[in-house]
């Protein structure tokens, strides 16, 4: 039998066969080839002198490492010349990337984190790259990048297809077009996602949570009420006892997830209300909310449903509490007393 891969998936294998336009296939499997790129230079670590500082700041005044900004420089590159796309919008880009005049103008937006966990390249741990595609509107304002942001404001519910990829010790590159989730694993060898998982189903109920409890005492009172009720145990309201993971990349902490169910909570907390949370709409929750939903999960601010939430401004950050569908919904609820 021929090997599954990514581009034999994508042209025949999904359930809705031969339904993903050629743009969408090409451009997923640009996608791809960026990430596998990406796992290369992370591979080489300190012998590929990638690691470290990058010296300089993104939008959201956090520090850039040498790794968010090549794997940005890698995406864009991969990106801007195949004729798929109108637009790129990234966690590390203060405004939108037009196509260049000079190569043809696709139908599709495409927004990533390009690299997800920053805080754990340096000492060897999984990270990761998170992207979304959107269909760009027939109308858009692709004039300057400020006008193309407006283009970018579309909820999550609109997504055409999303996807991460984790570099762990195995590079993964997770999918969804809207007809389930799917998993490839990189041959290193061959230099190929190879299919290694289909129709990925969470969990509906869970015994492991994840969040960082070092922002406890920021915490509002109902994810302070569930965490209390998880940590009590066997002897508590749950009636069970949790197990407890925070790998602080969110590809990983999702990951585990899709393997083997739990709930993943960066809620609002006090010290983030001003910024609205931690995690960013357009590059994390909505690309996250939309696979996490095709395997059967469930994804909410606390407040809502997160793939509803109409985008204000690309850079915006929510709340988000996604996972095994039973925990999802029993601390969603308590928001609602
Ligand atoms: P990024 O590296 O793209 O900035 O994202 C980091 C995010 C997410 O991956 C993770 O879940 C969370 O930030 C970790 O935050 P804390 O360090 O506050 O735990
Ligand atoms: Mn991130
Ligand atoms: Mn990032």
């Amino acid at each position: 039998m021929a090997q599954r891969t990514l581009a034999r998936y994508l042209t025949e294998e999904h359930r809705n066969k031969g339904r993903i336009p050629a743009n969408l296939k090409f451009l997923i499997e640009v996608v791809a080839r960026a990430c596998q790129a990406i796992s290369i230079a992370i591979g080489k670590g300190g012998l590929g002198g990638v690691l470290g500082e990058a010296g300089s700041d993104n939008i959201q005044g956090e520090a850039q490492k040498k790794l968010d900004v090549l794997s940005n420089e890698i995406l864009l590159e991969a990106n801007e010349w195949g004729g798929h796309l109108a637009a790129m919008a990234s966690e590390e880009m203060d405004l939108p990337h037009l196509v260049p005049h000079r190569f043809p103008k696709g139908e599709y937006l495409l927004t990533f984190d390009p690299l997800d966990g920053s805080s754990n390249i340096d000492v060897n741990v999984s990270i990761g790259t998170i992207f979304s595609v959107l269909k760009c509107p027939d109308n858009a304002d692709l004039s300057t990048p400020e006008a193309a942001e407006q283009a970018f404001l579309q909820p999550g519910t609109a997504q055409v297809a999303a996807g991460y990829a984790v570099y762990g010790p195995t590079t993964l590159l997770v999918l969804s077009v809207g007809d389930g989730v799917v998993v490839f694993t990189l041959d290193r060898e061959q230099g190929q996602f190879v299919l290694t998982q289909e129709n990925v189903q969470i969990p509906a109920d869970t015994k492991e949570f994840a969040i960082n409890m070092s922002n406890q005492r920021f915490w509002e009172a109902p994810v302070q009420r569930y965490v209390a009720e998880m940590v009590a145990g066997k002897g508590g309201p749950l009636g069970k006892d949790y197990n407890m993971r925070w790998v602080a990349s969110m590809v990983a902490d999702v990951h585990r997830i899709m393997t083997r169910g739990g709930i993943f909570m960066y809620p609002m907390d006090s010290k983030m209300q001003a910024q609205g949370g931690k995690l960013r709409l357009m590059y994390e929750a909505n690309p996250m909310a939309f696979l996490i939903e095709q395997a059967g999960g469930r994804a909410t601010t606390g407040r809502r449903r997160i793939l509803d939430i109409a985008p204000e401004k690309l850079h915006q950050r929510v709340p988000v509490i996604l996972g095994s569908r039973n925990e999802v919904d029993r601390v969603t609820g308590y928001h609602d007393n």
